[in-house]
C-alpha cells in the first residue's frame, strides 16, 4: 500500500547472514587472515560498511572529533556513544560491533561497568573498548569476570593528549617499546580478547602481535598486525585537520564510497595497506 511504513532492512535485505564473533577472529589470526575494521557512527554509512564486507566496526570516540567538530575526544558523553552506537546497532547485520569507552567514563571499575553496562544494553555494542595499560588492568578484570567482552587499546591513546602534548608515534626506543609490550601482555592476561594499537613503530607492533594470543588492530603501525583499523572520515578524505601520514584516501582513488570501502577491504586483505609510506619506523 502507498502509505505503508518504511521499514528498514539492512544491506542484505533480510536474508541469512553468518554474523562475525571473537571466534571467527580468533579464527582468522590462526589462520593468518587479516581482519577488516574501521569506525562508523550512523546508520546509513554502516550499511555500506557492511555491504563492503567489514569485519569489524567500532563506535568510536573519534566522532567527538569528526562528527562533533571538538579539538580532541575528551568532551564526548557516554550518552553521545550510546546514541551512536545504537544507531550503527539499527542497521548492523554481520559486523561485529565496538563501542567506546570514552573520557572520564572508567575511572573505577564499578564505574567502568556502569558506562559498559549502558554501552551493551542501551546500545547494542557486544564489546567495549578502553584505552591504557597497566592502570586498567583492575578495571579490565572486573568487566571480563561479569561477561563484558573488552578490547584493550595501546600506543597513542587520545584520550590522553594533555599529557602527550601532540598526537604523535609512540614507543620509539627500547624502553617505551618494553613498556607497551609489557602492557599488551598484562591486558590480554587479565581478559581482553582484542587489541587496538595505535601510532606504533611496524617492528615493535609485529612483536606484539606475536607475542599475543589474541587478535591485535593497528592503525599507523605498519601491516604485520592481525588487522587495520582507520578512522572513516579519514579514508574517505573527509577531514578539517588534515589526513594523518599513515591514512590513505580511498575516495579519491575510487570515486564512490562504496568503491571506496571494499578498496580498503581488498587491500588491508591482500596486505597492500597500509604500504611503507603509511608506516612508523
Ligand atoms: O576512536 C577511534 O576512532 C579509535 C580509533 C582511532 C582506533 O579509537
Amino acid at each position: 500500500p502507498e502509505n505503508a511504513p518504511v521499514i528498514r532492512t539492512g544491506y542484505s535485505g533480510g536474508a541469512q547472514v553468518d554474523k562475525i564473533t571473537i571466534s571467527t577472529l580468533n579464527r582468522m589470526k590462526a589462520a593468518g587472515e587479516k581482519i577488516t575494521v574501521i569506525t562508523s557512527y550512523d546508520a546509513s554509512f554502516t550499511q555500506q560498511v557492511e555491504k563492503a564486507g567489514m569485519d569489524v566496526i567500532l563506535v568510536g570516540d573519534s566522532l567527538g572529533m569528526v562528527v562533533q567538530g571538538h579539538e580532541s575526544t575528551l568532551p564526548v558523553t557516554v550518552s553521545e556513544m550510546v546514541y551512536h552506537t545504537a544507531n550503527v546497532m539499527r542497521v548492523s547485520e554481520r559486523s561485529l560491533v565496538i563501542a567506546d569507552m570514552p573520557f572520564m567514563s572508567h575511572g573505577t571499575p564499578k564505574q567502568a561497568l556502569d558506562t559498559a553496562g549502558r554501552l551493551m544494553k542501551e546500545g547494542g555494542a557486544h564489546m567495549v573498548k578502553i584505552e591504557g595499560g597497566a592502570p586498567q588492568l583492575e578495571t579490565v578484570r572486573h568487566l571480563t569476570a561479569r561477561a563484558v567482552p573488552v578490547c584493550g587499546h595501546l600506543g597513542l591513546m587520545p584520550q590522553s593528549i594533555h599529557q602527550l602534548g601532540a598526537y604523535r608515534v609512540q614507543g620509539r626506543g627500547d624502553h617505551e617499546g618494553e613498556r607497551i609490550l609489557k602492557d599488551a601482555v598484562g591486558l590480554q592476561d587479565a581478559g581482553v580478547q582484542m587489541l587496538v594499537l595505535e601510532c606504533v613503530p611496524a617492528l615493535l607492533a609485529e612483536e606484539i602481535t606475536k607475542a599475543l594470543d589474541i587478535p591485535v588492530i593497528g592503525i599507523g603501525a605498519g601491516v604485520e598486525t592481525d588487522g587495520q583499523v582507520l578512522v572513516l572520515y579519514d579514508m574517505l578524505g573527509v577531514t578539517m585537520q588534515g589526513t594523518p601520514s599513515f591514512v590513505r584516501d580511498f575516495l579519491a582513488e575510487e570515486g564512490t564510497v562504496q568503491a571506496a570501502l571494499s578498496a580498503y577491504v581488498e587491500a588491508v586483505r591482500t596486505k597492500t595497506f597500509p604500504a611503507k609510506e603509511h608506516t612508523f619506523t
